[in-house]
């Protein structure tokens, strides 16, 4: 299996690693069928992303996809972290092999999930998601 030398670098040095004090949103996803979890934590200001922290008891793959999606979303308004897609992620990777597609599909919908649960805080209504299970279930290699 090959990783690109940016999969390699985010794994090592993942960024934005940690936990965010007194957060705006979290949001918490595992995959069923591997037992990863990732955990993301955000700070909203005047509609952006602040800072976000995340951790990510998993793969490798799932780590350089947490970390490169974390630095993909800060600063960016809400509606552009929402649009951000696990493909666009695995693409700013360099590719992913094909067998871990699925697991940049966690940081997706963790951080989906940490927007809506930020938006439920403000008393908004949450967005509709997509069905990730279908992506999950695809390939476990
Ligand atoms: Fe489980 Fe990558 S997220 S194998």
């Amino acid at each position: 299996m090959q990783y690109s030398e940016t999969v390699m670098d985010h794994f090592r040095n993942p960024r934005n690693v940690g936990e965010i004090e007194n957060p705006d949103g979290v949001g918490e996803v595992g995959n069923p069928k591997c037992g990863d979890i990732m955990k993301i934590f955000i700070k909203v200001e005047d509609n952006r992303i602040k800072d976000i922290k995340f951790m990510t008891f998993g793969c490798g793959s799932a780590i350089a996809s947490s970390s490169m999606a974390s630095e993909m979303i800060k600063g960016k308004t809400i509606e552009e972290a929402w649009n951000l897609t696990n493909k666009a992620v695995a693409d700013a990777l360099e590719g992913l092999p094909p067998v871990k597609m699925h697991c940049s599909v966690l940081a997706e919908e963790a951080i989906h999930k940490a927007i809506n649960d930020y938006r439920v805080k403000q008393g908004l209504e949450p967005w509709e998601t997509k069905n990730y299970e279908d992506i999950h279930d695809h390939v476990h290699g």
